[in-house]
């Protein structure tokens, strides 16, 4: 997730797109970079590695520049390590084309190959720079050969915007993509395909950004770009496009967000915001690394060797908090297929690690990258022999320059303490990687395979399914808010799920709450069941469904207030006296669903109970020290 910016108007526009570039941090800060008019028809161009900050520093010496468009960018990387070379604004062989965009473009690779065979050369490593090419080449054959020639400013404009538009049209994947060609000094040019982009309209002005907090100080007039508008942004105008070049009409909307709300996209607090971004975070995830239809699991970035992967006699998982419990998740993925796991809390792992050879692969998940248990884990991993995977958010941090191989979860920055779409990644991301290990080791054939990558992109409907029962969940959670004590109990799949339940509670609403493995309540948990104690039993359709329905039984004979976490099939089965339903999937994938209203039980009882929700006491988002 990264944040762009855009204005062109009378203000000073450095210093408005400062301003929305400070406002959208948020959204990320490993580099940022602005782009502008000048009104020679030349741009100026700052990039730099690290804070907005930094930039302000750099640009504040210039002349002021009024009228002229300008675009900005804050990245969180995701194709090439934070910068100053892989930081946008990105141009184009000319050096009079520029653009910003926030996304993951899929197809890039192969657009990237044939524009190197035209003649095209590339500065950094990163997918953006391929749209830019895109567009010059694109401008060249429209131009026929050459874009130097003079010709009317409004030939101009409609040949850039041509060229935006066929280029846009080949890309594959998500963007919110702006771009200014020094030309047309007064023209921005915003495209959307499952990104965040919104235009605002002000008096001295008009604005394009990924969201209102960028230029809320000038304007709360927005339209909300849709997936597959083309935005065409002057000092007095704003049109809209479809991607064949019609002409769109898009409603302009009053909103009313504050800065702070803004930020959090109109959520109270970012914990929420995080929870509802989960659909969009997963499919980031999975975009580009299954393939349904050939039933094979492309993951290009990985470069794992097969026979490493065919050779591998265990699976070793190390992690921490909210990490540990994706680690479980996936040692249950794995063992489904035949592969032999193990999870261990990085910080107890100094034992394991000592028997552990070339033969094991260690897989270190871990969502920013630089939690210290989990990194001194993956050395003594290492020094034993292993070879190391890390599972990470976070591009470039400690834990990926130490290990083997990366694989990224691309859920973009997760602010609120207790983690939940981070979480989501994590366990997208072992899916991904099962089954790709298992179509190479031969426990997936190729039509389980194809039917395994179906079930997987079906995932985010699901739970939008289960994000808009949001009122009922948030009803239940109400009637437990003065519980001090909560038992989240379940099996096999979603035993970790159960730990990951109480976690958040414990996290954020400082309420005693267990995990338990169902089968263990008759071994010591079921003797603090008192009447009217919330048990919390995850009873989806699964072989072990009547042992969790025994438990469930066993709890409420025992007085138990029994809430339990229900799919369409086995809500017929479980016994409870309250319910909350989401669809029904293959036990397999449930642990991406059945956490989801776990998150929001604990967002509802923390904020009933007036916590601080983003930033618990005593807890940190990345924990550094031993
Ligand atoms: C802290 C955070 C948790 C997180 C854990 C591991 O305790 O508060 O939310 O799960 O660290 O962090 P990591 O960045 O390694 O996933």
């Amino acid at each position: 997730m990264c944040g762009i910016t855009g204005y062109v108007g009378s203000r000073q526009t450095d210093d408005v797109l400062i301003e929305g570039l400070c406002r959208l941090e948020y959204r990320g800060y490993d580099s940022c970079g602005i782009a502008l008019a000048q009104k020679n028809g030349k741009l100026y161009l700052n990039r730099v590695s690290g804070r907005v900050q930094l930039l302000k520093n750099q640009v504040k010496e210039r002349p002021p520049q009024h009228g002229m468009a300008g675009i900005g960018h804050t990245r969180w990387a995701t194709h090439g390590a934070p910068s100053e070379e892989n930081a946008h604004p990105h141009t184009d062989c000319t050096g009079e084309l520029v653009v910003v965009h926030n996304g993951i473009i899929e197809n890039y690779p192969g657009l990237k190959e044939n524009l190197i065979d035209s003649g095209h050369s590339f500065r950094s490593e990163t997918d953006t720079e391929t749209i830019v090419h895109l567009i010059e080449a694109e401008l060249k054959k429209i131009c026929g050969g050459s874009f130097r020639k003079k010709a009317p400013a409004e030939t101009l404009e409609r040949n850039f915007f041509e060229a935006f538009r066929r280029a846009v049209s080949k890309l594959e994947g998500s963007f919110a993509v702006s771009a200014i060609w020094s030309r047309c000094p007064e023209l921005i040019i915003s495209a959307r395909m499952h990104s965040p982009l919104v235009i605002g309209k002000g008096k001295d002005g008009n604005f394009s950004a990924s969201d209102v907090s960028a230029f809320l100080k000038y304007t709360k007039q927005v339209y909300f770009a849709e997936d597959g508008d083309i935005a065409v942004i002057k000092k007095d105008s704003i049109l809209f496009y479809d991607f064949k070049g019609n002409t769109l009409e898009r409603k302009l909307t009053e909103i009313e967000w504050d800065a702070a709300m803004a930020e959090k996209g109109g959520y109270d607090h970012f914990m929420l915001k995080e929870i509802h971004e989960q659909p969009a975070a997963v499919e980031n995830t999975l975009r580009g690394r299954t393939m349904p239809m050939d039933g094979d699991f492309v993951i290009r970035e990985l470069g794992i060797p097969s026979y490493f992967i065919k050779s591998l006699e265990q699976i070793q998982f190390v992690a921490c908090g909210t990490a540990n419990h994706a680690a479980l998740v996936g040692c249950r993925i794995f063992g489904s297929f035949g592969i032999p796991c193990f999870a261990e809390f990085a910080s107890e792992f100094s034992d394991r690690a000592k028997m552990l050879n070339g033969k094991t692969l260690v897989i270190a998940i871990s969502q920013s990258g630089e939690t210290l248990d989990t990194i001194i884990a993956v050395r003594e991993a290492r020094a034993a022999g292993a070879k190391i995977l890390a599972v990470t958010n976070t591009v470039g941090s400690t834990l990926t320059r130490e290990s083997d191989y990366t694989l990224y979860t691309r859920c973009g920055p997760e602010i609120g303490v207790a983690s939940t779409k981070a979480f989501l990644g994590q366990l997208a991301s072992l899916y991904i990687l099962a089954g790709h290990f298992a179509v190479i080791r031969g426990t997936l054939d190729d039509s389980q395979a194809e039917e395994y990558a179906a079930e997987l992109v079906k995932l985010p409907r699901h739970i939008e399914k289960i994000l808009a029962d949001e009122k009922n969940i948030r009803k239940t959670a109400e009637t437990f808010s003065k519980s001090e004590h909560f038992l989240f109990i379940s099996r096999r799949f979603n035993y970790p799920i159960a730990l990951e339940g109480a976690l958040k509670i414990k996290e954020i609403s400082y309420v005693h709450a267990e995990g338990y493995a169902a089968g263990e309540m008759k071994h010591g948990p079921i003797a603090i069941i008192y009447p009217g104690m919330p048990v919390i039993a995850i009873a989806v359709s699964s072989e072990n469904l009547e042992l969790v329905n025994g438990n469930m039984a066993e709890s409420k004979a025992r007085g138990a207030d029994v809430l339990a976490i229900v799919d369409e099939k086995s809500a017929a089965i479980a016994k409870a006296a309250h319910y909350i339903k989401i669809p029904y999937v293959p036990e397999i994938f449930s642990p991406m669903l059945t956490v989801i209203p776990l998150q929001m039980f604990a967002y509802y009882i923390a904020l009933s109970k007036g916590c601080d929700i983003d930033k618990p006491r005593n807890l940190a988002k990345s924990v550094t020290v031993r």
